[in-house]
């Protein structure tokens, strides 16, 4: 066994667990390296990887479920009233500075074949503006809209923090108050490979990777974030991703229809498109909670299955957009209640006697829609799919950079179109700047779009 000065215990803990291959280059290391790896392992817990380990051999999604209600788009009278109080629920609520705004940006944009924080890949379909931007302007719009600061939280991950704050700072946080942005680093976790062992990613290192969104909760606890936010009086925490630029950031309808409804989570939902798309579906438990079931875990047969009109049965797809009560998110991070970890198999790098080689492992992640089964109220609101969802996930095909320029675009012209504008043939694309309009409402009453293949209205 070897041995370390003020490390034992962890060099014991590695030995008992049967993971003492980490130390397989310990003799051509550094004391940095050495005091590096040490430091590493104090940080894991052992019974905790014995446990993920158990999760690859057993599946632990509840399979017994049916599809979730939800409140639907207004279609009668007494709906549109409903909407159009909520509304107003909502603008007060906003008003008395009692929301902020929460964006998930752990990922890379490596899909996109793009190297850097996915926050900073450029998808304005004429400003070339980037993810970040978008949503920058959309918050700055909001605040002039309803007079009042509205902080904003950007989770990143460890491999993307520093490249993120930088950006930023670079662009003065697009002249938002940089005293209420918040940026944190989420959780990482280690992958473990086949025979539920650590996986050495440098001959100094332990492979480890984020631990999903459902660690957005723990990391606004643990970095201080939401204590800050409950200082300032924040109650509603609007949750969405990096990747999708059509999200309404502040929406007075969903926000009033979360008050009152004193919901702890509220979601957006929409219809499938098709079956196999890669989105989670609601649900409501045999226990009677509500949830999303991701759609990899969705099995086959209740994939396709129809209701009686036809109808996808199980077609209210989320689109990871949330609100979160803060003393809801402050009650599941006290009391220590973590949401399970889902696991997936994936290639993952290793270090070996023959330098890196990739092998088939284990990464363990949790999902934010889990906090919904602990909920004791909540709320499902069904969205516009043209209005609300632009998912950038892939570089070409379905989900991809192109489809989503293509739903920027042909919303802002049905903003155009609402409005009596005309758009000239000649236009082939149009955007509309956030600081422009965030909102149709937001636009004057005559424009004159230039006779032009791109406008860009800023
Ligand atoms: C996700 C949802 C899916 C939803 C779809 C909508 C999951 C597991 N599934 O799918 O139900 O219908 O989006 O677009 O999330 N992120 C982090 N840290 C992490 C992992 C992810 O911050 O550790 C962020 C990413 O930066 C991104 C978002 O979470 O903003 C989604 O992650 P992604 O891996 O792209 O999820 P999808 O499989 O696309």
């Amino acid at each position: 066994m070897i041995s370390f000065e003020g490390y034992d215990t962890v060099i014991k803990k590695v030995y008992q667990s049967g993971n003492e291959h980490v130390f397989t280059f310990w003799d051509d290391l550094t004391i940095e390296q050495k005091k590096h790896l040490l430091q590493e392992l104090s940080l894991i817990n052992f019974d905790e990887i014995n446990e993920l380990y158990a999760l690859t051999k057993k599946h632990i999604i509840p399979m017994n479920f049916e599809p979730a209600p939800f409140t639907r788009l207004p279609q009668t009278p007494e709906e549109h009233k409903a909407f159009e109080y909520a509304k107003q629920v909502g603008i007060d609520t906003i008003k008395k500075g009692k929301v902020a705004s929460f964006v998930v940006a752990g990922g890379q944009g490596s899909r996109l074949g793009f190297d850097g924080p996915k926050g900073i890949f450029p998808i304005g379909p004429v400003s070339n503006k980037t993810l970040f931007q978008i949503h920058a302007e959309k918050i700055k719009a909001y605040e002039k809209k309803f007079g009042i600061d509205i902080p904003w939280c950007i989770m990143t991950s460890e491999s993307n923090h520093q490249a993120t704050v930088d950006y930023f700072e670079k662009h003065n946080f697009f002249t938002l108050n940089k005293d209420k942005v918040f940026i944190f680093k989420q959780n990482m976790i280690p992958s473990l490979d086949e025979q539920g062992k650590l996986i050495l990613e440098t001959p100094y290192s332990i492979f480890r990777n984020p631990d999903g969104h459902g660690g957005s909760l723990t990391a606004l606890y643990t970095s201080g974030t939401l204590n800050k936010l409950l200082t300032m009086g924040i109650e509603v925490l609007s949750y969405f991703q990096v990747d999708n630029p059509l999200v309404r950031i502040i929406d007075p309808v969903f926000i009033g229809f979360h008050v009152k409804h004193n919901a702890e989570v509220s979601s957006k939902a929409l219809q499938k498109a098709y079956p196999e798309e890669k989105i989670g579906v609601f649900v409501k438990f045999s226990n009677g909670r509500i949830g999303v079931v991701e759609y990899s875990d969705l099995p086959q047969e209740k994939q396709y299955e129809k209701d009686e009109q036809g109808n996808l049965r199980y077609g209210a797809g989320s689109i990871a957009i949330h609100l979160f009560n803060t003393h809801f998110i402050e009650k599941i991070a006290q009391g220590n209640i973590s949401l399970p970890f889902h696991v997936a198999k994936k290639s993952i790098p290793q270090y070996t006697n023959n330098g890196k080689v990739t092998i088939t492992g284990y990464k363990f992640e949790k999902f934010v829609f889990d906090a919904l089964p602990l909920t004791e109220h909540n709320f499902i609101l069904e969205t516009k799919r043209e209005e609300e969802f632009a998912p950038v996930k892939n570089k070409s095909g379905v989900d991809s950079v192109d489809t989503a320029q293509e739903l920027m675009i042909n919303l802002y012209k049905k903003w155009l179109l609402q409005k009596n504008i005309p758009v000239p043939k000649v236009v082939e694309k149009i955007e509309i700047s956030p600081l422009y309009a965030v909102e149709p409402d937001d636009l004057p009453d005559s424009i004159a779009i230039p006779q032009q293949k791109e406008v860009y209205l800023a």
